[in-house]
């Protein structure tokens, strides 16, 4: 038996009033889709995954690549039809397909296991996962007789009053035999509120021919939350940071006002590590053991050291070694590879660079295109001018360099081994090994020259 996951992405997310297509909209700097993608590969239901694309696709595609297969919805015409469009795809009849809304994202590798494991062993036709909230408005109603068996899911805008007041909802994730539901879905038709074609309308099509139908009960109801508008992506994602959050400081990493900090799923923390409030780390950052983190700082696809302490700062697609310390206010632009027990100041920019161990930039200086050994000391305001309007150059400076406030290395330029630079010296040509380097006007002091100019002044009586 061949099994199939058709994630529903063509949708334009109306409700969330963005540019960006609903579930390309990101959760903690990923968008919503990689989520359920990532579960859905993690859990095993699917030898083949199809995300049904519409509205923007290329954006969904750019996200997802060639990890899944693609269908595509001209128009959408509701998420019946959007199923339909996948008919082609689905090669075996006797297998199993479940259905997933791309705007779920809290949906975990557990739930979908279970409900899976579920349908099988008890040889459902089709199983609905279910789930009750205080205010159901907006999800499908699932409807079942006396006796509680499922009969129906009805939408929201087609309840009747009573129907409205039922709390138990329609998750928007199905499992079905694959020959049932395309027959079923051949039978629904779009005469209804909002004149769509309902995949919900499948359930009492197969009531009605007495197929085996079932629910899984989903009793953490955040996990099956859809996104619809901007309102609910804060919530989401509120519960989102709480759970990375809580499993993270059990995990033995510190957090100061938790709240306020956020970590992305695919971060690792190490133990023994302090965040401080108002810090994001995200991407497929690596922060290791005693490192101190925060206030104030981003730090996105990026590995820091053990003991560094990374304060206000900013740090992107960077690595930063064991024992530096980074900031107030440094910015670890791209590319920069900082080596052990540096100090990264007040200030300072860094870009596609490399230092060794224990160079300092303490405050105000420019690093960028560089390759700077260890022991270096760039002086306050000392500044790599790699650009020239219209291209790059490199800029390579040896050990035990000593660069003076205000110096100007213009790149290409290579700045030897335990050299020194006067301080405003403006360097256009290389330094050897061992020398000063001094490159500005000389000081010449004109003795006594202000008192003979007060002495001409003619308001000085
Ligand atoms: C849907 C369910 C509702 C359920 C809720 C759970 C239907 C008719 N309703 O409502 O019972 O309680 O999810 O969150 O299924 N999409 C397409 N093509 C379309 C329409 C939608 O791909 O033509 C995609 C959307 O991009 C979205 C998903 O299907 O990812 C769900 O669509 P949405 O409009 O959010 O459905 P709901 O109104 O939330
Ligand atoms: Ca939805």
């Amino acid at each position: 038996m061949r099994k199939y996951a058709i994630i529903l992405a063509a949708g334009k997310g109306t409700r969330m009033k963005t540019e960006l297509p609903k579930c390309a909209y990101p959760l903690l700097k990923k968008p919503m889709i990689a989520y359920i993608i990532e579960n859905i590969q993690l859990s095993h239901v699917a030898d083949e995954i199809i995300v049904v694309v519409g509205h923007k696709r290329e954006v969904i595609q750019e996200i997802l690549g060639d990890q899944v297969r693609y269908a595509l919805q001209t128009e959408q015409l509701g998420t019946g039809h959007a199923v339909m469009v996948c008919e082609s795809l689905i090669q075996d009849l006797d297998g199993h397909t479940m259905i997933l809304p791309g705007d779920m994202p809290l949906v975990d590798t557990k739930t979908i296991e279970h409900a899976f494991l579920e349908h099988i062993t008890q040889q459902h036709d089709l199983t609905v996962l279910t789930t009750k909230i205080e205010d159901p408005t907006g999800y499908g109603r699932i409807i079942r007789n006396e006796q509680g068996v499922l009969e129906s899911i009805i939408e929201h805008h087609e309840a009747t009053p009573i129907q409205k007041e039922v709390n138990e909802v329609n998750t928007g994730v199905y499992i079905v035999n694959n020959r049932l539901l395309f027959e079923a879905l051949k039978k629904i038709d779009n005469n209804n509120s909002k004149k769509e074609y309902y995949l919900t309308d499948i359930i009492a099509i197969l009531k009605h021919q007495q197929q085996k139908l079932g629910t899984y009960f989903v009793k953490e109801s955040f996990k099956t939350m859809g996104v619809n508008d901007l309102y609910t992506l804060s919530i989401a994602e509120a519960k989102l940071r709480h759970v990375i959050n809580k499993q993270l400081m059990i995990s033995g990493v510190a957090m100061i006002n938790p709240d306020t900090i956020t970590i992305g799923q695919n971060v690792i923390i190490e133990e023994n590590v302090v965040i401080h409030p108002n810090t994001y780390i995200t991407g497929n950052s690596i922060i290791k053991k005693g490192a101190q983190i925060g206030p104030n700082t981003e730090i996105h696809e990026s590995i820091i050291g053990e003991r560094v302490v990374c304060r206000h700062s900013i740090v992107m697609n960077s690595v930063v070694h064991e024992d530096s310390t980074v900031g107030p206010f440094a910015h670890l632009r791209e590319g920069a590879n900082i080596g052990a027990h540096n100090r990264i100041g007040n200030y300072v920019e860094v870009k596609k660079s490399s230092t060794g161990a224990n160079t300092k930039a303490s405050h105000l200086a420019y690093i960028g295109d560089a390759t700077v050994g260890h022991n270096v000391n760039f002086g306050c305001g000392s500044i790599t001018v790699n650009y020239d309007g219209v291209n790059k150059y490199q800029t390579m400076i040896g050990n035990d360099v000593f660069i003076g406030c205000n110096a100007n290395l213009i790149a290409p330029i290579v700045i030897g081994d335990n050299s020194f630079i006067a301080a405003g010296s403006t360097l256009n040509k290389n330094v050897p090994n061992d020398a000063l380097a001094i490159a500005r006007a000389y000081q010449v002091n004109k003795e006594n020259y202000v008192r003979n100019l007060n002495g001409k002044k003619k308001d000085n009586k």
